[in-house]
């Protein structure tokens, strides 16, 4: 048995990061195929009916393999790969935002035709924010995309981040031919005609040390013009400034070709971090080797089926290892739970671990005892974890029960659900009227939905669409301040919040009161 150190060693825990439809999904699939997991490519979407689910519920339903549609863990390369699932779409919510809380490392995958798109770029600056290393995947290079160029330059321009090439495409679309790879120093072949002919080595002055007729093509020179180019002009590779996130190694492929993914993977595993110590609220680390047990909850899902009422509350583990059956004290109430319901994520159900390690989830079987952000340790000497942060709500909701007499069970419903982080509760200024904010659609209607089976409670909810939220000081606030285009609310710690109708709004607003000082949350 490998010692605890040497199991770290090992792990990878990273999210990956895109706009829907860039890719995601066929990208984590051919991970999957290289990890043994799954043994044929094949597009997962592409059927009838809806998408409500998560893409990774439909890879489990369409391949048979036994995860939970959140997080896969599987072997590669020498290493234990934990991928978070970080929902799109529909599933969008701030469970997305809080899962980036619980990665090392992020990957970022962009479609070629289309470079840096809005959901990419609000995922991206929580990952900034954190300061973790992220690598750039520029997906469907077998399609007709922008140019290279042009992309990166919208990678650094729009993000704000450095990027570093490690390979360049050799033509795009119907002549794509392939990459050349200045990290590995050499060319992999788009469709080789043999295994033999699928890498390429290169010379010392950057053309192929063997002649091949790839030269002809006039794709070549243009090519070493281009790699030139970005030897002389462009970022040095700079190992540090990966890992604090200020550079991005960058990659092109085709996830759908199966072109390019290993390649990059494996290069993603050599620089990717293991899993790192983490923050206390007393400004200590928890380093991962510290022999004692410890984890926090980033996410808990409430299993939508009135059958199965119970939810399952993720963890990720920090330190020490994990147990079956093992003891452990709740931080928040100094609670003690055995933790003797839980799952792990395997992908491969062929293994059956009992045990986890820091960079691993561990699911745990929750009858309301845990909340967002909760830290759960073993040993004598309590842990505490910093708390979470908050993020700013876009959507906004006006809601009541419907019914007036049952008052008592509505309050009780919304304090719980807003206590574990399903959504955010504001309350009107003047009038006391529930408000709540949420990241993503989904989570309202997870709210209504828990509502009536939890707490017996149909509530009525009233759009009142997206607005900017903006945190203000008590002291620089004057109720006259708010107006129908600026609703002024609290936030549950009783902070004044003014719900802006659009970007003009806070603008005019800014420009009236230069003073105040508007601020947003993550
Ligand atoms: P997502 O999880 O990020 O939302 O994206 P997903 O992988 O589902 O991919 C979205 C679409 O893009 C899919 O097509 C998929 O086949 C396609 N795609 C992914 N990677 C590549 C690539 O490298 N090249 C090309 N050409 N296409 C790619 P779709 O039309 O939505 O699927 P289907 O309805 O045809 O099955």
């Amino acid at each position: 048995m490998a010692s605890l150190e040497e199991q770290i060693n090992t792990r990878r825990t990273f999210a990956i990061i895109s706009h829907p439809d860039a890719g995601k999904t066929t990208i984590t699939e051919q991970m999957l195929l290289l990890g043994g997991v799954v043994r044929e490519a094949g597009t997962v979407k592409g059927r009838q009916g809806n998408f409500a689910k998560s893409d990774w519920m439909e890879i489990e339903q369409k391949r048979g393999i036994s995860v939970t549609s959140s997080v896969l863990q599987f072997d590669f390369d020498g290493k234990r790969i934990n991928i978070l699932d970080t929902p799109g779409h529909e599933d969008f919510s701030e469970d997305t935002y809080r899962t980036l809380m619980a990665v090392d490392s992020v990957i970022m995958v962009v479609d070629s035709a289309k470079g840096i798109e809005p959901q990419t770029k609000k995922l991206f600056e929580i990952v900034k924010e954190r300061h973790i290393p992220i690598f750039t995947f520029f997906n469907k290079l077998d399609r007709d995309g922008r140019e290279a160029i042009d992309l990166v330059d919208e990678l650094e321009s729009v993000l704000g981040i450095q990027a570093y090439p490690m390979n360049w495409p050799i033509g795009s679309g119907q002549i794509l031919a392939g990459l050349y790879d200045l990290y590995h120093n050499n060319v992999e072949v788009y469709r080789p005609a043999s295994a033999t002919e699928r890498f390429l080595a290169l010379g010392a002055d950057g053309d192929l040390a063997e002649p091949n007729p790839l030269q002809a093509n006039g794709l070549w020179q243009e090519t070493l013009e281009e790699v030139e180019l970005l030897k002389d002009a462009g970022n040095q590779f700079d190992e540090e400034a990966i890992m604090n996130g200020k550079l991005t190694p960058v990659f092109f492929g085709s996830a759908l070709a199966g072109f390019g993914i290993e390649t990059f993977l494996q290069t993603y595993l050599t620089y990717a971090p293991a899993p790192q110590a983490k923050k206390t609220v007393e400004k200590t680390e928890i380093a991962p080797t510290n022999a004692d047990f410890s984890g926090f909850i980033f996410k808990i899902q409430a299993n939508m089926n009135p059958n199965h009422r119970d939810r399952i509350a993720f963890v990720r583990v920090v330190s020490g290892e994990f147990e079956r059956g093992m003891d452990v004290t709740l931080a928040r109430t100094g609670k003690k739970v055995r933790l003797s319901n839980v799952t792990q994520f395997m992908a491969d159900t062929r293994e059956n671990v009992q045990n986890a390690v820091p960079g691993d989830i561990i699911g745990l079987y929750d009858t309301g005892n845990f909340q967002i952000g909760d830290t759960i340790f073993a040993g004598k000497k309590k842990i505490e974890f910093e708390e979470l942060p908050t993020f700013t709500p876009e959507l906004f909701m006006r809601v009541h029960a419907k019914n007036v007499l049952k008052q008592k069970s509505f309050h009780k419903g919304v304090e719980q659900l807003v206590q574990e982080g399903t959504i955010q509760m504001y309350t009107a200024w003047d009038s006391g009227d529930y408000i709540l904010g949420a990241v993503g659609q989904l989570q309202f209607e997870v709210f209504q939905f828990r509502m009536e089976n939890e707490y017996n409670t149909d509530v009525v909810l009233e759009p009142m669409g997206s607005k900017i939220a903006r945190w203000i000081v008590p002291e620089q606030l004057d109720p006259k301040m708010a107006s129908s285009r600026n609703l002024l609310v609290r936030d549950r710690a009783g902070q004044p919040v003014f719900l802006f109708e659009n970007m003009f709004a806070e603008r005019w607003f800014a420009d009236k009161y230069p003073d105040v000082k508007l601020e947003a949350k993550l």
